[in-house]
């Protein structure tokens, strides 16, 4: 049998408590479930968006793909992470029509920037607007081609350990690659951040197959085990997973 020692807040009891594989029983589940009221009480109560933020959101809305843009509390979230930090170089890979980027470089200094990468030209154009008329433009480099391929070529132009902060958002197919890459590229004490590794719950049904589901499971198995980096999965929006590099 297979022991952990993990971590239980119990009410009464707020140490360190053996868990085994077989004692699930013991943890309970302690996050809280939202409901769409709730949901809406939080953002009310705690989000705070630019107006060039609620208007990327609304036009982007009207898209087929509009699904694929993080909500903005994961925004919030990541403009805090960023200041934390102290990040003045941060990468993404996936923009789309650029709400994650425009959150990120917001909270940047001023000479702080973004590099973003995207394959495509057509709803980058929307992101390259609003980020226009966010004022912070200069802050953000727009590469369009391939990520795995960009990635590749920073590596070449020997960019290792220049990044304070990752953000993975594209094929989740890809997942594993993108942060081989991104670990030559992020120095020591960078933060790497990877959307979707809950993926609206499918990681958990056994009887999901498809190549997104499976990558998603083996990419977080994977990071869980990687003794370069420390991580958490965080239930925020889809399922943030957090790790910082050693
Ligand atoms: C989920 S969306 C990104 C959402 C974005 N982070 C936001 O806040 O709205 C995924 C993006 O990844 C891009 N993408 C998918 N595969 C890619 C690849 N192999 N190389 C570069 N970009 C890719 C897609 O074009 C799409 O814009």
């Amino acid at each position: 049998m297979k022991h952990y020692n993990v971590s239980v807040h119990h009410p009464r009891n707020r140490v360190p408590v053996f868990v085994t594989t077989n004692a699930k029983d013991a943890i309970s589940m302690k996050s809280i479930q939202l409901t769409e009221q709730l949901y809406s009480y939080m953002l009310q109560a705690s989000l705070k968006e630019t107006p060039v933020q609620s208007e990327l959101r609304e036009t982007t809305a009207l898209l087929p793909g509009s699904v694929m843009q993080i909500p903005p509390e994961q925004g919030q979230f990541m403009g805090l992470l960023t200041k934390l930090l102290g990040a003045k170089n941060c990468i993404e890979v996936g923009v789309y029509t650029g709400y994650s980027a425009l959150s990120t470089a917001l909270a940047l200094p001023k000479d702080g920037k973004l590099l973003a990468l995207d394959s495509d030209p057509q709803n980058t154009k929307i992101a390259r607007k609003f980020w226009k008329k966010a004022g912070i433009s200069e802050r953000i480099d727009l590469r369009i081609g391939p990520a795995l391929e960009t990635l590749d070529q920073l590596i070449a132009e020997g960019r290792h350990n220049s990044f304070d902060m990752a953000f993975i958002d594209a094929d989740k197919t890809e997942y594993q690659e993108y942060f081989e890459a991104l670990m030559i590229l992020l120095r020591p004490g960078g933060l790497l951040i990877a959307d979707n590794v809950l993926w609206s719950g499918r990681v958990a049904d056994k009887t999901a197959v498809d190549e997104d589901t499976v990558a998603l499971r083996a990419f977080t198995l994977s990071l869980r085990d990687d003794h370069r980096i420390s991580t958490s999965v965080l239930p925020i929006a889809d399922g943030l997973l957090l790790a910082v590099k050693l």
